[in-house]
Formats: C-alpha cells, sequence, structure tokens
C-alpha cells in the first residue's frame, strides 16, 4: 500500500551528498531533495526541509529528536546509513509512528579491519613514527627506536562483543594467535564463543588482563565515560585502548593524562566526544593515533551501507517491510 494518494507524489530528504548513482533509485517513488554541497543542516534547517517530507536518508551528522518529528508531521521513515543510532531519540519515532532502519551487516568486516589497523598503528608506533621520518629527524639506527608492544600473542579485550566485535575477535585469534576476553551486554552463545575462542569476564577483570583493549559496543547513556580514570587505572601498565565506538565512551582528559603519565603504553581514537570538534587535551597527548571517523570508509562499504540505506527507504514508502530494521 502506498502512503499518498494517487497522483500525488511521495518527497524524500537525503541530507548529505551521497552517491548520486545509488541516490537516483529513489527518483521513480519520489520527489527527492539532495544536498550537493554536502553542507551539514542546522537543527532549524534540518526542521525545515524535512517538514513537508515523508521519507529521510540521514547520516551520523544528523541529529533526529522529538522538536524535529514534531515539525515533520508527514514522515514515515528515517534511513541512516550507519549502523550505530545514537543520534536517533528512538523512542520519540516509535511514539510518531515514524519507521527508523539503519544499515548494519554491510560494515562489519571493513570496520573490524580499521579497529585492527588502529590497534596495530597504535601498539607499534606508526603514527609517530612517520611524523619523526618526514620530519627529517632519522640521523642514525637505535635499538630502541620507537619500540612499541607485541599484538600477536598478546591478550585483547574486546567491549562489546556484537557483529563487529565478533570480527576482530576473528582476526585476533586466527590471524595474529591472541587471546581474546570479552565483556558484552550478556555473554554470547557458548558454541559461539567456543568459535571464536573468546572468553567472556567482568570489565574489571578484563581491564586488568588485557595487553590491548579494543572498545565497540553501541553507544547508550549508560556507556557514557564507561572507560574513566578508574577504568584507565585498572589497565596494565604499557596497555593500549583502542576506541571505535563513541567518544563518549571515553573521558578523553583521563585518556590524555593516562597517556602523559605513562600509565597507557598507547591509544587508538577514530570517535571523538564532541566530534569533529576534537579535544585539544588530545591533540597533545604523547603515543595516541587519531582519525576522523573513518572506520567503514572504504568505497565498496560506504556504497553497500548507502545502498542498503536506500532499499530501506524504498520499501517502507512502498509499504513493505524495511530489511534492516532497527529494533527495540
Ligand atoms: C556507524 O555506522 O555507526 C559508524 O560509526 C559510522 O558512523
Amino acid at each position: 500500500m502506498s502512503l499518498v494518494a494517487a497522483g500525488s507524489l511521495l518527497r524524500v530528504l537525503v541530507a548529505r551528498a551521497v552517491f548520486p548513482d545509488i541516490i537516483d533509485a529513489l527518483r521513480d517513488i519520489a520527489d527527492v531533495e539532495t544536498t550537493p554541497d554536502d553542507a551539514i543542516s542546522s537543527p532549524e534547517a534540518l526542521r525545515r526541509r524535512m517538514a513537508d517530507k515523508h521519507g529521510a536518508f540521514i547520516t551520523g551528522s544528523e541529529r533526529i529528536d522529538a522538536a524535529l518529528l514534531d515539525a515533520c508531521p508527514l514522515l514515515k521513515v528515517v534511513s541512516t546509513m550507519t549502523v550505530g543510532v545514537d543520534h536517533i531519540d528512538l523512542a520519540a519515532c516509535r511514539a510518531r509512528g515514524v519507521t527508523v532502519t539503519h544499515a548494519p551487516d554491510v560494515l562489519t568486516e571493513t570496520t573490524a579491519d580499521f579497529g585492527f589497523a588502529l590497534l596495530l598503528a597504535a601498539a607499534r608506533r606508526i603514527g609517530d613514527a612517520e611524523r619523526y621520518l618526514r620530519a627529517g629527524q632519522w640521523t642514525k639506527w637505535s635499538v630502541d627506536l620507537f619500540a612499541g608492544a607485541d599484538v600477536h600473542g598478546a591478550t585483547l579485550g574486546i567491549v562489546g562483543m556484537g557483529r563487529i566485535g565478533q570480527a576482530i575477535a576473528r582476526r585476533a585469534v586466527h590471524g595474529f594467535g591472541m587471546r581474546v576476553l570479552y565483556h558484552n551486554r550478556s555473554p554470547l552463545q557458548p558454541a559461539v564463543a567456543q568459535a571464536l575462542h573468546a572468553t567472556y569476564c567482568d570489565l574489571s577483570t578484563l581491564l586488568r588482563d588485557s595487553h590491548h583493549v579494543l572498545l565497540a559496543l553501541p553507544y547508550s547513556p549508560a556507556a557514557y565515560h564507561l572507560i574513566g580514570a578508574a577504568q584507565l587505572a585498572q589497565m596494565r601498565r604499557g596497555a593500549t585502548l583502542v576506541n571505535i565506538a563513541r567518544g563518549g565512551v571515553v573521558d578523553e582528559a583521563a585518556l590524555a593524562q593516562a597517556l602523559h603519565s605513562g600509565h597507557l603504553g598507547a591509544a587508538g581514537l577514530d570517535v571523538f566526544e564532541g566530534e569533529p570538534a576534537v579535544n585539544p587535551v588530545l591533540l597533545s597527548a604523547p603515543r595516541l593515533v587519531l582519525t576522523p571517523h573513518i572506520a567503514s570508509s572504504s568505497l565498496p562499504t560506504r556504497r553497500a551501507m548507502a545502498q542498503l540505506a536506500v532499499d530501506n527507504l524504498r520499501a517502507v514508502l512502498q509499504g513493505r517491510a524495511p530489511l534492516t530494521p532497527v529494533q527495540g
């Protein structure tokens, strides 16, 4: 069943500039307003642009809250090309009958590759070493030049053992001979944990026993500053912390302090609490690799994420079940 009367056209907003050839697949069912300049709409502008729309294609940069929804009486579906949905007020959408879809699975392996790359780059000090070489500072070989921590054979603690956490565990165990500990809302099915050679433990045990800790949990208010000064102090001296979850999970000031003091060996962050702004305390912290939220950014994967978001929009606007609705 179509959502509008015969003869009238559905209207969709595509809030950012994304692959025009993929977006074109919406044009046979809807009038599509695009954002060719890729500008990020202010909350007021987004409200104005979405006010007469039936569907919205968004990224992680657009915030969907009750005030916006109240200004969009025709809205039926919000389709985000991200897997994370912390930028969307799900309860407010549910209360107004707005379907929310996201883009799981298609980014899992690419994101896991990047998590591992960040771990390797941080533990082996690749960022610092490259800057040193480019700055012309390499004048002689020395025995401990950028001596980092080993990744192979070490213990990796994964916080958040969803699809991405599990994909990282596979790389760790089968590629790098690592021992994997994990902490999650609930333990995996025994057969799944066994196949991954992963051992469930509480957060304190994981922090205490891991050489490297990788955060891959979905963000919720309960995860705010899950890793603060007390948790960093529980980590082994010289350990590595990698965050590919959301910036709010880590207390950035405490992290910078743990790097300055030498307690933490290294860290890698792809996500930041106020992104795209980056807390200046991080910019001056030593042994820290920083990347601009690109864990899922390979071209094939970003295209697959956009395609899934379009497929979800089409399904809901045509009265079919979405492929990947947000559950709960
Ligand atoms: C996601 O899909 O949630 C990634 O973090 C990209 O925003």
